[in-house]
């Protein structure tokens, strides 16, 4: 195995695209959107990073089920840079309401990566 280096400098943020499944219409219905739950969770956040310039920092990906089922609501795990493969978990994991949430979600990234330049 050969050591390398990540192109995000942050972190990263896993999506579960299990959990769409049990999320309910109407609790989808304010964001007028077509398609999966998380696909289009992580379309919201990877564009504001890019927005704000920040996608280099954090890298957005979907998964498959984590672990983490909480019927009717959207599972993630953000992994710090230097915590993959560690016995210490440093992960930041969450249930989050897909329609309310979004902007704590984006929020919360957005912390890590202030709190990282530092
Ligand atoms: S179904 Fe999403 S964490 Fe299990």
């Amino acid at each position: 195995m050969k050591s390398v280096k990540t192109p995000w400098t942050t972190g990263a943020l896993l999506i579960c695209t299990n959990c769409g499944k049990d999320i309910s219409p109407e609790t989808l219905k304010p964001l007028r959107e077509n398609g999966e739950p998380s696909e289009n969770l992580k379309k919201y956040l990877k564009s504001a990073l890019k927005k704000s310039g920040h996608d280099k920092d954090i890298r957005v990906m979907t998964s498959s089920c984590l672990d983490m089922c909480d019927a009717g609501r959207q599972s993630g795990s953000y992994i710090p840079v230097g915590h993959l493969g560690k016995t210490e978990n440093g992960n930041e994991d969450f249930t989050l309401n897909p329609a309310e949430d979004r902007e704590v979600v984006l929020r919360f990234l957005n912390s890590k990566i202030i709190e990282n330049h530092k």
